[in-house]
């Protein structure tokens, strides 16, 4: 065999057991209690964990947003998610006006698949819903992209999608089997507070929160999931940052409705203080941070299972990029780095305070992703016939998230004065060891484009 990694302690969605484990090329082969080599290489994983490789299903790399592009592209991007355990990330192809859905998916191929380290698959994003793209649905699942995200907000970057169109995206996604992932904050309300903001000469990046309050999401995941349920689709609210967000989400998942949450690294370590400080633009973000009862409730979504998966919608700025925004915050590109820091986060401030189990952290991380994107059983679990992706943790392993044991391409850590005790030794990626100690040991371009497959009988169960 080509790798064999002896005395670890195995973790899947739902199982904690010692057991070695045997790899043929890009493929799991033994899982036992003393597998035997030869092989051409052994890891002694004593004292460590052994997880299924994180899926992050929220990423945007080398996307032109805001004026500009984010920072890190499937390279750099990749890299940044190996080195924190991440095996396989899903990237948004974003439809430009008066193109298709395929020619997004053709311009986002051609610039990942020559540089992507990890797997790789996309979603795609509907912009403008007109007889060319509501035809495309359907191919574009059997392409193997069955999964959707629809814009509720950022009229002015033209990403916006109306009421009606989305209730027809949900409707015939539906048909296929397609999941629809929707970014829910209130378009509307959101410009009535920004441009009060902006008229009483209020321009300063602690403002970007004001403008969207809880409210703002609250209200738009209540109508994304009447909407859903109405279109009879299965539904995915990307990056959920609120309590009302969450609790309307969990509502819904108690009536019965397939709808499943979101949530990011960032609204589980911070609250809206960080926008006073003077680094407060490197914070601004979409949905902003928000309070400390929203941040608790978002840790209790994790642990009692409401809140489906973790995605780090790393969408990065230098800060030469960020100050694009100096003067006027609506100017701020927002987002932030976060795909390499999943896995040590929750494992640090959840499994390490009691607050999640470990079978949890691989849920939230691998499993589920796995399951809801169409990956599964390739994907997300340790078992004889799945791709080797697995992390060799380490629990013990002190890590400060200091930009320079960061790998993204940005100038600045938002985590900086945070430390994990817990971290991934070694990353492999179908059966590559693309991670070892810090270092990144993979090969561009090795990563490959997976073809998903839609729910069969259309009635998603997680
Ligand atoms: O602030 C964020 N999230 N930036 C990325 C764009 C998006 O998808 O919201
Ligand atoms: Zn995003």
């Amino acid at each position: 065999m080509d790798l064999l990694i002896k005395n670890g302690t195995i973790a899947t969605g739902s199982q904690v057991f010692q057991a070695d484990i045997g790899v043929d090329g890009c493929i799991v082969t033994h899982i036992g209690r003393d597998v035997r080599g030869p092989a051409s290489r052994v890891l002694d994983a004593a004292g460590k964990f052994v997880l299924p490789g994180g899926i992050d299903a929220h990423t945007h790399f080398e996307m032109p947003f805001m004026g500009t592009y984010t920072a890190d592209d499937f390279e750099s991007g990749t890299v940044a998610a190996a080195s924190g355990g991440i095996t396989t990330i899903i990237d948004f192809a974003m439809q430009q006006k008066g193109y298709s859905l395929f020619d997004a998916l053709e311009t986002w191929r051609r610039k990942a698949d020559p540089k992507v380290c990890v797997d790789y698959a996309l979603h795609a994003v509907v912009t403008e819903l007109n007889e060319t793209t509501f035809d495309e649905i359907k191919r574009v699942v059997d392409y193997g992209v069955p999964s959707f995200k629809l814009y509720m907000a950022y009229r002015n970057e033209g990403l916006l999608l109306d009421d009606a169109s989305i209730y027809r995206v949900m409707q015939e996604a539906a048909k296929y089997g397609g999941l629809v992932g929707l970014h829910c904050e209130n378009e509307d309300l959101i410009g009535h507070f920004t441009s009060t903001l902006l008229k009483e000469g209020k321009t300063g990046a602690e403002y970007h929160p004001k403008t969207k309050p809880t409210i703002v999401e609250g209200e738009a995941v209540r109508r994304a999931l009447a909407l859903a349920e109405y279109a009879g689709a299965n539904m995915y609210v990307v990056h959920t940052s609120s309590r009302l967000g969450r609790e309307a989400i969990r509502d819904a998942q108690q009536r019965g409705i397939r709808a499943f949450a979101e949530t990011c690294p960032h609204y589980l370590v911070f609250t809206d203080e960080v926008y006073a400080r003077p680094d407060g633009m490197n914070f601004v973000m979409s949905p902003p941070i928000k309070k400390e009862a929203d941040r608790a409730s978002l840790w209790q979504g994790l642990a009692e299972g409401d809140v489906k998966t973790m995605g780090s919608d790393h969408a990065c700025f230098t800060t030469q990029q960020k100050l694009i925004g100096r003067d006027d915050f609506t100017k701020i590109p927002n987002g932030v780095a976060g795909t390499e820091v999943i896995i040590p986060i929750l494992y640090s401030q959840g499994v390490r305070e009691g607050t999640i189990s470990l079978n949890r952290l691989v849920q939230v991380t691998s499993f589920n992703p796995a399951r809801l994107f169409g990956l599964w059983p390739q994907k997300g679990t340790i078992a004889v016939g799945s791709d080797a992706d697995l992390v060799i943790f380490d629990p013990e392993k002190k890590v400060r998230l200091t930009v320079d044991n960061l790998h993204s391409r940005i100038d600045h850590s938002i985590y900086e004065d945070y430390t994990c005790l817990g971290y991934p030794a070694i990353t492999i990626c179908r059966g590559e060891i693309v991670q070892e100690n810090g270092h990144f040991t993979g090969k561009k371009g090795r990563g490959k484009f997976l073809r998903r497959k839609p729910h069969a009988d259309t009635r998603l169960q997680l």
